[in-house]
């Protein structure tokens, strides 16, 4: 099911995105890094966001064709803007689950977008199918027990943990079996709550999920003088995924 909220959160977050998402952009290099080296033609990336990936896919293959996909007009916009004097770019403004791959798409690429993916099971399922032979799905998400933190945090103070869900390792494993995994964990220590939240807000942890419950305002300040007090590290667990079919 498509999630409108969620939707409308990256939007309203578009033009500050990239003030509050360094760790994104370090994996956005990275996954980039370590596509095996081979001519692409028909590349499509799935939640493009503002184009921190984008950039450096089109900057490695300017001369194949490149498909960006994401659900928020104003992300992409964000994206088309910095991409501009790029040609060979299709930008598809829909939801990455009626999204059709293009007839030789070679090389799918995603970075921090899975993981909003309400029915991911469902999702990769018909992926896989939409693979040609030889096409190379190639992602990074969150997973399990990102930002665990935050979750300890929140039921320490208000007895209620906040609804962030990251997927576990094993939904892909199923689905593909001969994938090829890595793992990386990021610490990172925020200068405040306030800051934290912000990030949190920008990829779309705020909302990510239609099932989200807010705190309370009296919720909010004990959450925040008590972040601010003990200035606990987060931690960001990330799948690097290799598929090839
Ligand atoms: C956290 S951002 C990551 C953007 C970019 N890949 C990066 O690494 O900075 C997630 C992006 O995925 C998009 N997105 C999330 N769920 C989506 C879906 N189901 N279909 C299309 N786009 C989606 C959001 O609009 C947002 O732009």
């Amino acid at each position: 099911m498509m999630n409108l909220k969620a939707r409308q959160a990256f939007s309203k977050q578009a033009w500050h995105y990239d003030n509050y998402v360094d760790i994104h952009a370090e994996i956005a290099q990275r996954l980039m890094h370590s596509v095996p080296p081979k001519q692409y033609r028909q590349i499509v990336e799935l939640g493009c966001g503002t184009g921190l990936l984008s950039q450096l896919i089109a900057k490695a293959y300017p001369l194949s064709t490149l498909t960006l996909v994401d659900f928020s007009k104003d992300m992409l916009q964000v994206c088309q803007h910095k991409l501009s004097t790029n040609e060979n770019v299709n930008y598809q403004h829909q939801a990455i689950e009626t999204f059709m791959l293009p007839p030789n798409t070679d090389l799918v690429l995603s970075s921090m977008c899975l993981h909003w993916v309400e029915d991911l099971a469902g999702y990769l399922a018909r992926l896989k199918n939409m693979m040609g032979k030889g096409c190379r799905f190639h992602f990074a998400i969150l997973t399990q027990n990102s930002l665990q933190q935050w979750r300890d945090l929140c039921l320490a103070f208000t007895g209620r943990s906040p609804t962030l869900y990251f997927p576990e390792i094993n939904i892909f494993q199923k689905i593909f079996r001969s994938g090829q995994f890595e793992f990386q964990t990021k610490n990172v220590m925020y200068q405040s709550c306030q800051h934290f939240l912000k990030t949190l807000k920008n990829f779309g942890g705020a909302t990510s999920c239609s099932a989200h419950q807010t705190f309370s305002i009296r919720e909010m300040k004990t959450l925040l003088a008590a972040f601010n007090l003990t200035k606990p590290y987060m931690s960001y667990d990330i799948i690097y995924g290799d598929i090839i079919l």
